[in-house]
């Protein structure tokens, strides 16, 4: 048997440590927000920042230095009492270093031990593959114990190899620990030998084009998108375990108009949010992961149309019925959650 009991699986990995959560917690999670916690101008911002967010991020690992490492773990550290995470509901993660490196012990000790009863999510880079969780699982689970947590800490994975492309489905059901997995678009990209040197976005030259024209003028095409079979392969692994499926990083700070396309080919396909980057991509991410007020009276009108979920119903001239019925239920209760967080939205919904 290559598997744990059923029973087994939702039970502590260490004596003393928390149960395991048989449902995630329902959250906006939006935008996941990069702080680089070494920067003391850009710590001393958290507070202030923090409301503005659904989930703020210490990032331990890539773009911070190897001769900051150690006062970026500080700095996180310093994070999880610089705010009332827990109480005040916008979520507090972690990106540590990956699981072969000299810092990843300390940074998940140090994590746990000092800052846990407010860490929501630990992010783990480079996931290739169950392994890489479960060793990380037990781990957590001795530091909690020792910590005397009484709420287990999530993980977070990011798809940024082939080999964790290979085996997203099993990452996504490696424990139940797992919250969601990110796409990790520029080490993929390296990794899967891809010839572009961008993080995230499409590319000019990944393309379709019609075929010859018979008076030889130039032919239409199109740019399609580069990452539409791994964030497609990634939201069905995420769904199927019961877990969410973000997109991560858009690198191209200034290009806002391709960002916003972007996230918004992540959102429609299934994902629950994005990595931030800039305060600019803040607002992005806001007004793309929020369901359109528009949407919402639609979907609204399928719910009232069919109180009960089923049988079927015309709205407009299109046909209605119990799936559509669940989908208008997902954007929906979307849009309650987003409304409980936002006056502005909460407002559009209600108005629409
Ligand atoms: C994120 O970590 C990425 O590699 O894109
Ligand atoms: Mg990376």
């Amino acid at each position: 048997m290559t598997r744990k009991t059923p029973r087994d699986f939702f039970q502590p990995l260490a004596i003393g440590a928390p149960e395991p959560m048989r449902e995630l917690p329902v959250r906006l999670e939006r935008m996941i927000h990069f702080v680089p916690p070494h920067l003391d101008k850009v710590r001393a911002k958290v507070p202030e920042m923090a409301p503005t967010v659904d989930v703020v991020l210490a990032n331990l690992e890539d773009a911070i230095p190897a001769d900051a490492k150690e006062a970026a773990r500080a700095g996180a550290v310093e994070m999880g009492s610089m705010y009332d995470w827990q109480g005040k509901g916008t979520g507090f993660w972690s990106r540590v270093n990956c699981l072969n490196s000299p810092w990843f012990q300390d940074d998940v000790s140090e994590l746990v031990l000092k800052a846990g009863h407010q860490l929501d999510v630990i992010m783990l880079p480079k996931v290739e593959g169950p392994w890489d969780i479960h060793f990380a699982d037990q781990y957590v689970a001795q530091l909690e114990a020792k910590a005397g947590l009484k709420r287990p800490i999530l993980f977070h994975a990011i798809l940024e190899t082939a080999q964790g492309m290979a085996l997203v489905e099993e990452i996504a059901l490696a424990s139940p620990r797992m919250q969601g997995i990110s796409l990790g678009p520029a080490d993929l990209a390296a990794d899967r030998k891809m010839k572009t040197t961008r993080v995230g976005g499409g590319h000019p030259y990944y393309r379709v084009i019609d075929d010859p024209n018979e008076d030889g003028s130039p032919r239409e095409g199109a740019q399609q998108d580069l990452w539409h079979y791994t964030v497609a392969r990634m939201v069905d692994a995420c769904r199927m375990a019961g877990i969410n499926a973000f997109y991560g990083p858009f690198g191209d700070i200034a290009d806002v108009e391709a960002c916003e396309q972007q996230f918004r080919n992540a959102f429609l396909l299934g994902c629950s949010g994005t990595w931030t980057l800039h305060p600019k991509q803040i607002e992005i991410a806001k007004r793309v992961f929020s369901p359109n007020p528009d949407e919402v009276k639609f979907a609204r009108r399928i719910l009232e149309a069919m109180p009960d979920g089923s049988g079927v119903a015309m709205l407009d001239g299109k046909m209605q019925d119990d799936a559509t019925w669940k989908q208008a239920k997902v954007i929906s209760d979307l849009a309650d959650l987003v409304a409980g967080k936002d006056p502005d939205l909460a407002k559009a919904y209600s108005d629409a």
